[in-house]
């Protein structure tokens, strides 16, 4: 009897082993199936989550973007309790049909006087505009990653900057920038049209 039962649970090893030996083949997507995959998605997913762990990914990723002198002054607001999530979906005007399916929301920020600045006084003209230049790029690295696991974004610059401000506490030394939507699409929007690269490029 017990040579059976060994006999079995040997011939049930031997099938399985084969199957979970096969390498699963997962496909990365290239840089350029990425940036032409990549879309503003206004239609997500009701069935699809968001886990925190992603999300850390997708900062871990806007991390390896440059910035100015290494300060790394953007900071993320990730929003994926579901009654938060509601709340703040109320604070982003007419985006909120865009989104009110998303499981997630990332809200961007930059902490002034960093980025652009040395000992406390601005560098050179642009001034903030370093702060903004650095989140903007932080965030291009963020939603790139994101679209490479799969997910979908939207950048909102069309929100209510102090409601929001309330909501998570973020303090006055930060200034509050784009919302990201996060999760899976459900339409495939077409490419809008882009410049050609003589509109807005100069050689010499
Ligand atoms: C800084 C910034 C702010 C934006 N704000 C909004 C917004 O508030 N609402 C919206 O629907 N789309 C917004 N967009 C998305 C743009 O409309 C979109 O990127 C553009 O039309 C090109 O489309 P694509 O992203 O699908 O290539 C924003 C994009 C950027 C970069």
């Amino acid at each position: 009897m017990k040579a059976k039962h060994f006999l079995a649970a040997f011939f049930t090893a031997a099938l399985l082993f084969p199957a979970c030996q096969s390498p699963q083949t997962v496909q990365t997507p290239s840089f350029d199936e990425i940036v032409a995959s990549r879309r503003s998605i206004r239609k997500y997913d009701p069935a699809r989550t968001v886990s925190e762990a992603d999300v850390r990914t997708l900062i871990a990723t806007a991390l390896e973007a440059p910035s100015w002198a290494n300060v790394e002054a953007t900071r993320y607001y990730v929003i994926l309790e579901s009654g938060k999530l509601a709340q703040a979906k109320q604070m982003l005007g007419g985006n909120l049909r865009n989104v009110e399916d998303a499981p997630a929301l990332i809200v961007t920020t930059w902490v002034k006087g960093q980025s652009g600045f040395f000992r406390g006084e601005a560098t050179n003209e642009v001034g903030e505009g370093w702060g903004t230049y650095d989140a903007g790029l932080s965030n291009a690295y963020l939603i790139l990653k994101a679209r490479e696991m799969g997910m979908d974004t939207l950048i909102m610059g069309m929100r209510d900057a102090e409601a929001l401000r309330t909501l998570l506490d973020i303090p006055q030394e930060e200034e509050v920038l784009a919302v990201l939507s996060l999760g899976y699409r459900v339409e495939d929007p077409s490419r809008p049209n882009r410049k050609s690269v003589d509109e807005v490029a100069r050689f010499f």
